[in-house]
């Protein structure tokens, strides 16, 4: 399409009513509309409406919170997809396992796609923790979004953990039997905990529905509402902090 053609019919849609009562704030190419398109909308108001020219540097952030997020975008589209083909029964998750590699067409691409985005993001969350404490951007006002950050950091190894049963293959049945008797290990309440965690005394089906349910439920939602908030809490602590100004006398 013909790029003048292209411009008119993008003005045309901007005018429109449907744009107008989905975008409320009109347009009119002033800072005072941009702010408004912002902050106006459900998803973009979780960020700030400004940003610091110095915060949007490469080297203030490596992009490594940015990169978490991706590819937990792309483990939600892939872990849908999977779950089409997958069912959490004894008799049937392993042979899933098997038609996916063999019957499926891009199966074994889709799981691979899965199973790498999940160890990038236990990388990718872990160097972005390790930014955050090098800069020192978990001192005050940003003490609280870093404690949501440990929450985050917990889910993502515990989504990364209650995945490993689903093939329901030797390797899995053993990590789990090993992981929740260590969880048994706890003082007190160690033996509680595993029996909550596992269904039962041993890692059987009721063990396989529940780390399912966790895995593609529970934790699921609680990373996407810790990560709202966690974004949101950006824009309300001023923006990343972008280390103190290069020239104090500035500002
Ligand atoms: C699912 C996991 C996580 C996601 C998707 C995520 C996402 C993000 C994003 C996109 C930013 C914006 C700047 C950037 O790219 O660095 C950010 C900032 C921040 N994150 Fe995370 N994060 C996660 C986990 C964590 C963890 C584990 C911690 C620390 C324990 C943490 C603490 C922080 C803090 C304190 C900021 C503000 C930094 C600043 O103002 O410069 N986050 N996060």
């Amino acid at each position: 399409m013909p790029k003048k053609t292209l411009d008119t019919y993008i003005e045309r849609v901007r005018d429109s009513r449907v744009w107008h009562s989905v975008f409320r704030s009109g347009r009119g190419g002033t800072r005072l509309h941009d702010v408004l398109a912002i902050q106006q909308n459900v998803f973009f108001h979780l960020f700030p409406a400004k940003a610091r020219r110095r915060s949007l540097d490469i080297g203030v952030t490596w992009y490594l919170g940015a990169l978490t997020f991706g590819t937990f975008c792309i483990l939600v589209i892939t872990g849908i997809l999977l779950m089409l083909y997958y069912h959490p029964s004894v008799p049937q998750a392993y042979a899933d396992m098997k038609d996916l590699q063999f019957v499926v067409s891009s199966g074994v691409f889709l799981r691979n796609l899965h199973r790498w985005s999940a160890h990038a993001m236990v990388f990718l969350v872990f160097a972005h923790m390790f930014r955050v404490f090098y800069r020192g951007a978990y001192r005050p006002p940003r003490e609280f979004n870093w404690v949501i950050g440990v929450l985050l950091l917990l889910i993502t190894l515990l989504l990364s953990y209650t995945g490993y049963l689903l093939p329901w293959d030797q390797l899995s049945f053993w990590a789990v039997t090993v992981g929740s008797n260590i969880a048994s290990a706890v003082p007190l309440v160690g033996a509680k905990i595993r029996f909550l965690l596992l269904g039962g005394h041993l890692v059987n089906a009721n063990a396989l529905l529940r780390f399912y349910v966790l895995h593609c439920v529970i934790l699921p939602l609680a990373a996407i509402i810790f990560i709202a908030v966690h974004f949101w809490r950006i824009r309300k602590d001023g923006g990343l902090y972008a280390g103190a100004p290069r020239n104090p006398e500035a500002k």
